[in-house]
């Protein structure tokens, strides 16, 4: 089925209509002109594809460039996956499958050896290459800032912005802070745009937008939406956003938003495996844990490069089989060795690998989200050597828990 499904380049005019049938894949009906004009900022020129059957758009994908930061502090061309979706009559056709070949040859094209998504549900992404690259979870505590401890750091001031404020400001705040670790990526114009804009500006919601400025200047920021209650005493602060360059930023950002009145608890979504916020309270058990989940869905499109562009910890060199069944060319033997990844051979070839996995297995340690012992331990990589597995540990190692706090 896959080879007789043509998928085109959309033109700038069929755009709206790519946005309405992604619109109605995920249940939500069309944008209003307000909101298209908004919408349409993350739908980049010839990076919005779809597949046409009787003459009707029945099946789309798109991206945005971006940046991604790996370890050791590269930054990296990345194409930013967003708006998938298939006309509820057309599914399981092979259309995505067609579309995300395009795709994927498409930012190899335009030299982006990595791209990300956010993936609707956790079973579609993995035979294109995908894997699960940074993980988040879900916290709610409850709004008071008597519960952070005594002698938990202050930080510095926090300022509220003005509505007209938000974007102009926190744009470059994002810019300054969001590549310091691992997992961290570029916001475009577009993306402030369509994400907080249409919030704020065509949605008109209430938003309380804080900064903080530490001895360096403007250091961390949180955006924070109200959830909805007609009892002024039971509604709670969503966070949908909080970036903070050190503990001393977070801490007084999670203060801010605690003392806010009328709140009675902030919860915050995605937000880092090592948030330390249970560290600052005098009861950790006032920040509950409401849920874990997957971030950053991450396909390495051109292999050689985006190995090539993360250091690796000191180790004894290791040799790894890469089998890629979705772009072919990425299949081969990688050595790590002397902080440095290159491909060394074909998989048949004379170089015998001590390990092997798949595009997605790999992608699942490339930011040190996963330790190679554990993928090995659960299938999803094999140890032909297994005393390569403590050396590929020690190779993948970050100093950080890698994080993106960019949903898109
Ligand atoms: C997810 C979606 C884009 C898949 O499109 P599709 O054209 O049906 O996908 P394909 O036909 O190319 O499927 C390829 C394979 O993936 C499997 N697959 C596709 N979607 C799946 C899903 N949601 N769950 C489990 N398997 C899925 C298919 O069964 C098929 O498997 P096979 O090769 O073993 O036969 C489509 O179902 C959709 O629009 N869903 C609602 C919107 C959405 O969730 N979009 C993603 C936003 S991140």
């Amino acid at each position: 089925m896959t080879s007789t499904l043509s998928v085109r380049a959309l033109e700038a005019g069929e755009l709206r209509a790519a946005h309405t049938l992604f619109a109605a894949a995920i249940h939500r009906g069309p944008a209003d002109d307000a909101a298209w004009a908004r919408s349409a900022q993350l739908y980049g020129p010839g990076r919005t594809f779809g597949v046409h059957s009787g003459g009707a758009l029945v099946g789309t994908v798109a991206s945005f460039p971006s940046e991604l930061t790996v370890p050791g502090g590269a930054v990296l061309p990345m194409a930013a996956v967003t708006r998938v979706g298939v006309r509820a009559d057309h599914t399981r056709r092979g259309l995505l499958t067609a579309m995300m070949r395009t795709q994927l040859e498409d930012a190899a094209a335009r030299g982006e050896p990595v791209a990300t998504l956010r993936a609707s549900e956790a079973r579609i992404y993995g035979r294109f290459g995908y894997g699960i690259a940074t993980r988040a979870r879900n916290l709610r505590v409850r709004a008071d800032p008597a519960l952070l401890r005594d002698d938990a750091p202050r930080g510095g001031t926090v300022r509220l912005l003005a509505r007209e404020e938000i974007i102009p400001v926190l744009r470059g705040v994002h810019a300054r802070i969001a590549h310091r670790r691992p997992g961290g990526i570029s916001r475009t114009d577009g993306w402030w745009s369509a994400t907080i804009g249409r919030r704020v500006d065509v949605d008109r919601e209430h938003v309380i937008a804080a900064v903080h400025t530490g001895p360096d200047g403007d250091d961390g920021f949180a955006i924070a939406f109200l959830e909805g209650s007609s009892d002024f005493t039971e509604r709670g602060l969503e966070v949908s956003d909080l970036h903070a360059a050190d503990v001393g930023a977070t801490a007084a950002l999670w203060r801010f938003l605690m003392g806010i009145d009328l709140v009675r608890h902030v919860s915050g979504e995605l937000r880092p495996l090592d948030e330390p916020l249970e560290l600052l309270l005098a009861d950790p058990r006032a920040c509950a844990v409401t849920g874990h989940a997957d971030e950053t869905w991450l396909r390495l499109v051109d292999l050689p490069a985006a190995l090539a562009a993360r250091t690796f910890g000191p180790a004894e060199p290791v040799l790894i089989a890469v089998h890629d069944g979705f772009l072919a060319a990425n299949t081969g033997v990688y050595r790590i060795a002397d902080g440095h990844a290159e491909r060394v051979g074909a998989i048949d070839g004379p170089v015998r690998p001590e390990l092997e996995c798949t595009a997605a297995g790999l992608a699942m340690a490339y930011l040190g989200d996963r330790r190679p012992s554990e993928l090995v331990a659960t299938g999803w990589w094999s140890a032909p050597e297994p005393a390569a597995v403590p050396r590929a540990d020690a190779a993948f190692a970050t100093a950080e828990v890698p994080w993106c706090g960019t949903y898109f």
